[in-house]
């Protein structure tokens, strides 16, 4: 898949995909309607993957000054294990270098297995856990940095 895959910025047209895998994904995920306010808001942004032009995952994530949230990282269950993640991560880390971040965090669910060693594999690292953090079902979060 990686040789027909395309990383682009999100159009508004993408929104309802990106809500649809949101739905699949998460179990509080963002509605159309919340992606179409945050492409609209200046501290957000959101990579699309599209293999032949079906969108196929996103990454979003917030920058203020010199440094990146990542918010949500997900691909349909289809395209998992054929390095969508990977060519996500590595555009948000192009933006991070061409925008000067030096210091990307996240948290992510410790039973994410998937996710966390998608971030390991970056170089991400385990700096704390947050208790309790998510619902439905209530679990801790792992707290990952990134140093650029
Ligand atoms: C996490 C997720 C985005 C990974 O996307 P992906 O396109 O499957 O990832 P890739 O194919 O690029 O894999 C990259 C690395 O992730 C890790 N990984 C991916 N799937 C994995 C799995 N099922 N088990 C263990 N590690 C896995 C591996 O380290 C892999 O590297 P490798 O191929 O060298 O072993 C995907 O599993 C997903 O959408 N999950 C549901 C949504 C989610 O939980 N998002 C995270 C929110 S914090």
């Amino acid at each position: 898949m990686k040789s027909l895959l395309n990383i682009e910025s999100i159009s508004k047209k993408d929104a309802h995909c990106v809500a649809k895998i949101e739905s699949e994904c998460f179990s509080t995920p963002f509605k159309e309607s919340d992606i179409l306010e945050y492409i609209d808001n200046p501290i957000w942004h959101f990579f699309v993957a599209k293999d032949e032009g079906k969108l196929v995952g996103y990454i979003s994530f917030t920058r203020i000054l010199d440094e990146c949230q990542i918010v949500n990282i997900a691909t349909t269950k289809k395209a998992r294990c054929k390095g969508v993640g990977t060519a996500l991560i590595n555009a948000l880390l192009d933006f991070a270098k061409k925008n000067g971040v030096k210091k990307l965090f996240l948290e992510v669910r410790e039973s994410n297995a998937s996710a966390i060693n998608l971030y390991k594999k970056f170089g991400f690292l385990a700096v704390g856990v947050s208790k309790n953090h998510y619902s439905l079902p209530v679990e801790n979060a792992i707290l990952m940095n990134l140093e650029l």
